[in-house]
């Protein structure tokens, strides 16, 4: 039995509905997951793989039954597990670097953040000084040519108020592109020694990721593809023991998720952690997980348990390659009858309609 395995004894998850009923979300889930494995959960929709994972991450707490990690029962989040969510879990306005570097600088002393307001608190100033000054300077420049020229004469601009609104206003589009470049600058040349210490590691993890020289882009630029990227740096920079991902390629194109799944498969072998993956997709399911739970819905619970070569020699074998072996379409043929066969008993005469 190694260190910092994780368990789930008799897990079962009953949600109360507000009309008095209840779903079963889970029922009887055990399982044991060693140290460094990768485990595969893939199931259909509603067969309760949130739920198990926002119960190891410690979100939700069972209505039956306990899960452990290095033998402790998981009471709520924690720093040793990390979660990377389908999309959109990034903070939109924040850099890439802050985003990753996010819980790095969650837990200063006194002194470090007396720092920082400090130079927070001159950079607004700074903004507003220079803010000021410009629209000071467009008001009465603006002001002085429309009163010299024969537009002052126009219906609608001749009267005082006017010229300063329309001079405001072009001050404000100025300012709207000078403001960028100078908040950069601030932000990247005046750091505290903390802050500059953990960018070195930031962008460590970028490089990880293979975002090296993203750190001071905005969210928004990136695409979908470099966002999960940002998001697994983000969670591999705390240093988690298990990391819990939901469906973390389900939002990309194909190309992408394939590129993605090789970074997984290098970041599980390159950092030793423990994964657990949820995915609907049987092919993706094979290649990443060296277990792979297939669950089943109504109760949700553990249908099927596979141990599988492919992830080991994804590390080596061409991707592709290995996913048209024999013996890998074998496998997602034998996943894919069993699904179909319990999609058949689950839907019943229903299936026929539908
Ligand atoms: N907060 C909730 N309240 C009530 N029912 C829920 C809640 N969250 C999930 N469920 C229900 O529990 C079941 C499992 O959901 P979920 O864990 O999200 O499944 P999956 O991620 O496999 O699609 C579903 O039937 C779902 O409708
Ligand atoms: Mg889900």
């Amino acid at each position: 039995m190694q260190d910092k395995d994780l368990r789930a004894n008799k897990v079962g998850m009953i949600y109360k509905l507000p009309d008095g009923g209840s779903v079963e979300a889970l029922k009887d889930v055990s399982f044991e997951l060693e140290t460094g494995r990768i485990l595969a959960l893939l199931g259909p929709s509603g067969c309760g793989k949130t739920t198990l994972l926002n119960i190891l991450a410690g979100f939700l707490a069972p209505t039956s039954g306990e899960a452990t990690l290095d033998n402790k029962r998981i009471q709520g989040p924690g720093q040793d597990r990390g979660m990377v969510f389908q999309q959109g879990a990034l903070f939109e306005w924040l850099s890439v670097a802050e985003n990753v570097g996010f819980g790095l600088n969650m837990n200063t002393d006194p002194g470090e953040k007396v720092m920082r307001f400090l130079r927070n608190t001159l950079i607004n100033v700074a903004y507003v000084v220079v803010s000021l000054i410009v629209m000071a300077i467009m008001v009465s420049l603006v002001s002085a040519i429309i009163v010299n020229t024969p537009i002052a004469r126009m219906p609608l601009i001749n009267n005082l108020a006017a010229v300063y609104i329309i001079a405001l206003i072009i001050s404000l589009a100025i300012l709207r592109f000078l403001i960028p470049p100078i908040r950069d600058w601030m932000r990247a040349n005046l750091k505290t020694a903390k802050e500059k210490e953990s960018r070195a590691i930031v962008d460590g993890y970028l490089d990880t990721v293979g975002l090296g020289g993203f750190g001071d882009k905005a969210v928004y630029e990136l695409s979908g593809g470099m966002q999960q990227r940002v998001a697994l740096a983000r969670c591999l920079a705390n240093d988690p023991d298990v990391i819990l991902m939901d469906e973390p390629l389900g939002a990309l194109d194909a190309l992408t998720r394939e590129k993605m799944q090789g970074l997984i498969l290098k970041l599980w072998k390159e950092t030793g952690k423990t994964i657990i993956l949820v995915t609907h997709s049987v092919e993706e399911a094979l290649f990443l997980g060296d277990r792979l739970f297939v669950m089943a819905p109504r109760p949700g619970r553990i249908e099927r348990e596979y141990d599988l070569p492919f992830a080991e020699q994804g590390l080596v074998v061409n991707p592709r390659e290995l996913k048209t072996s024999p013996e890998f379409i074998e496998k997602r043929e034998e996943i894919l009858s069993l699904i179909w066969e319990m999609e058949e008993e689950i839907m019943g005469s229903r299936g026929e309609v539908l």
